[in-house]
């Protein structure tokens, strides 16, 4: 990418966004906001994301997202009202995630399923297209659970069951599969999920599927020695261009027995 093309995207809400998940300097935010109502909720999404579906890895799946169109995409981040969204984008990690299963629909099929940091939705749309038995949602951003509500009616589905709280270092509940798109953007974080990933599948035998495209935080995390690579997909050029770069994404396996 120019430095031209770069500059503005740095200095928008959506390259704020995008450069802090790349670079990671800070943890979430977890804020005490008092959130409004999910009908408020679902109003300002709908006024401040457009319809996208044909720019990512999965066309078939449409989703509510932050374009150049929208206002809050070059915004100054200090007038956005919400924690930051990082609902807003569908991160080439959850999306190569995502591509996998649809491509793979029996990774899916009858699971309980778990989408955990599932932002936008998508990795948990894709479980329910393909015939989970049960889908759970998990993000630590109320507005997050809002959108993926409102992506899944956007792909006449059913919205799945989302719940906000922190569950990573909570006792594990029996889900077959755990789906992680781009979720190890943080060191901290990264080495909670390693040991809370542990304990779900010593516990109850859990599969679990990653989708990153290469970040310095999990290439160099210890958990990356126990994937097994399944699947690596080219990033459409739109995604590589918002993403300084990345040019491919991968799906792993973590097997802590290796
Ligand atoms: C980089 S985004 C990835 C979103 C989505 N999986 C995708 O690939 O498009 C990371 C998401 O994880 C959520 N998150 C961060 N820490 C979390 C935690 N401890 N538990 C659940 N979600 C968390 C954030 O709110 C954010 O939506």
């Amino acid at each position: 990418m120019s430095a031209a093309l770069l500059m503005p995207l740095k200095c928008s809400r959506h390259g704020k966004l995008i450069y802090k998940v790349f670079t990671q300097t800070q943890r979430h935010r977890y804020l005490s906001n008092v959130y409004p109502s999910a009908e408020h909720l679902r109003k300002f999404i709908s006024e401040n994301t457009e319809i996208t579906g044909e720019q990512s890895l999965t066309p078939e799946i449409r989703l509510r997202l932050f374009t150049p169109r929208c206002r809050f995409w070059r915004e100054r981040p200090e007038l956005w009202p919400f924690d930051d969204p990082y609902w807003a984008i569908y991160w080439p990690g959850g999306q190569a995630l995502s591509r996998y299963v649809l491509d793979n629909p029996e990774v899916c099929r009858d699971q309980t399923v778990l989408d955990l940091g599932s932002g936008c939705g998508a990795s948990a749309i894709a479980a329910k297209l393909c015939g989970a038995a049960h889908v759970l949602a998990n993000d630590i951003d109320t507005v997050a659970a809002v959108a993926t509500q409102m992506n899944c009616e956007l792909n006449g589905l059913e919205p799945p069951v989302c719940v906000t709280t922190n569950m990573i270092g909570s006792e594990p509940d029996a889900f077959s599969l755990i789906l992680l798109g781009d979720m190890f953007y943080d060191e901290a974080l990264a080495t909670h999920l390693h040991s809370w990933l542990d304990s779900c599948v010593r516990v109850h035998g859990t599969k679990v599927l990653i989708g990153d495209p290469g970040r310095a935080q999990f290439e160099s995390h210890s958990i990356r020695q126990l994937l097994h690579q399944l699947a690596q997909f080219e990033l459409p050029e739109s995604v590589r261009e918002e993403n300084y770069g990345l040019t491919f994404s991968s799906v792993w396996c973590y097997r802590p027995e290796l």
